[in-house]
């Protein structure tokens, strides 16, 4: 077959690696791709997020099969196009990825099928979020509608920064269009969680759980980031939680989609948070996270390729999904300054760090030149540890991360350090 994965990070890198195991996969090509995925794949400098040209190169190189894994892609549409054509898709149509591009699309569908969720308004005036914010309790939490590379996102601790955050998408309109009408809602405590799913619509099965860690700086401190490092399984996340999550909100979930005609197949990602008053969907997401997909992957006993067909296919339910009884710890090098200003090009050295038993090393932003890489984002390496449990994951991945070293590299120290 003639695959195609479209994204080029470090979720689409630990895709990329394993789906080249099936023998099924010919041809694999990555849009854009990157330093690390070019081992796998054949890199084509098409942008995710231009469907038009991906379109294109599917039908000129006969593309049986693509893989659409960053939400961009999949909110603009990428796999209705795609289909269309002929081409097979692993990923949710555009009607439903609006579960991951519209928050409040998401808190509607909640409300109306009584899936736990905190308490929240939505706005479309400035003055009356001000209003709002102004009589309630902080912290609080500002959310823009839309996609906002996963800056939209402010939890207030006070009234100021409650303000600047309405002020930042509906006056600057940092986000555009993303943050013309938002959300404020209350801020809920408790250990976060995600749990990644494969659905085909019919047949939901969860993944190992994981915890990702967002802030930029050790003791969860610093701004938001896409992600700075992911443990798996999350040692909060208890088969009774578990069996909670699936009755309260993981079927409820697949089966409020199917009810509202928006079908969803592909990787749908609940972001919990473990409250005193049980189990709250904080975010869903209709793709794999990144970094949750560098941990949680690799700790799949099986053929992710064959699941992924299976998905498309609506036959889930043929297939074995299992995962080692074992943990996976993942810590993300960063360049200096990421989530804000930072400077890219830098050579990395990996040292013998990918010569650790366990180490997996998948590349966020490089660049290959000349049989060099070069650093080429803000989150530069994904390093993955898998061992029998999680001290001795954490403790591999951290031997392999000071191994590794380029100009400004900075990592968290903490990652699943509870
Ligand atoms: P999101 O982009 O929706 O995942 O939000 C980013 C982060 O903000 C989450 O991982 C949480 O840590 C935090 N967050 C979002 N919504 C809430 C909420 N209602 N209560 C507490 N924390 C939240
Ligand atoms: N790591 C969070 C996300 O992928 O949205």
């Amino acid at each position: 077959m003639n695959v195609m994965l479209i994204g080029g990070g470090g979720r689409e890198h630990v895709i990329a690696k394993y789906i080249a195991r099936n023998h099924k996969v010919e041809n694999l090509y990555a849009l854009p791709g990157n330093g690390g995925i070019a081992k796998y794949a054949s890199c084509v400098k098409i942008s995710a997020e231009d469907i038009d040209e991906i379109v294109t190169f599917a039908s000129d190189n006969n593309i049986d099969f693509a893989i659409v894994a960053p939400d961009d892609p999949l909110a603009l549409g990428a796999v209705d196009r795609l289909e269309a054509c002929g081409v097979k898709c692993f990923g949710p149509s555009q009607n439903a990825a609006i579960i991951e591009s519209s928050k409040i699309f998401a808190r509607e569908l909640m409300t109306k099928y009584n899936i736990p969720q905190p308490k929240y308004k939505i706005f479309t005036k400035i003055d009356e979020a001000l209003s709002y914010v102004a009589t309630s309790d902080c912290p609080i939490v500002i959310k823009a509608d839309g996609l906002a590379k996963g800056k939209g996102v402010t939890v207030a601790e006070n009234f100021k920064q409650a303000r600047e955050a309405i002020m930042s998408c509906m006056k600057d309109k940092t986000f555009g269009k993303s943050g013309e009408r938002i959300l404020i809602e209350e801020c809920l405590r408790g250990p976060e969680v995600t749990v990644l799913a494969f659905t085909d619509g019919k047949t939901l099965i969860p993944m190992i759980s994981s915890m990702d860690h967002k802030r930029a700086y050790d003791g969860n401190k610093g701004p938001n980031t896409g992600g700075m490092g992911v443990v798996a399984p999350n040692f909060y996340y208890s088969d009774e939680i578990a069996d909670e999550c699936m009755n309260k909100i993981f079927l409820p979930t697949m089966n409020a989609m199917n009810a509202e005609g928006r079908k969803f197949k592909g990787c749908l990602y609940f972001g919990l948070m473990l409250t005193k008053d049980g189990p709250k969907v904080i975010e869903y997401n209709c793709r794999f996270g990144d970094p949750e997909a560098e941990a949680v992957l690799p700790l799949l006993d099986g053929d992710l390729f064959e699941i992924m067909l299976a998905v498309r296919d609506e036959k889930l339910d043929s297939i074995d999904v299992k995962f080692k009884n074992a943990a996976s710890c993942c810590v993300v090098c960063a360049s200096n300054g990421y989530p804000g200003h930072y400077l890219t090009g830098y050579e990395i050295n990996f040292g013998d760090a990918e010569k650790i038993p366990g180490v997996e090393i998948f590349h966020a932003g490089t660049k290959l030149e000349n049989g060099k890489f070069y650093s080429a984002g803000g989150r530069v390496l994904a390093v993955n540890a898998v061992a029998d449990d999680l001290a001795s994951a954490r403790e591999k991945a951290y031997e392999a991360v000071k191994l590794i070293n380029f100009d400004g590299m900075r990592y968290r120290t903490d990652i699943g350090a509870k």
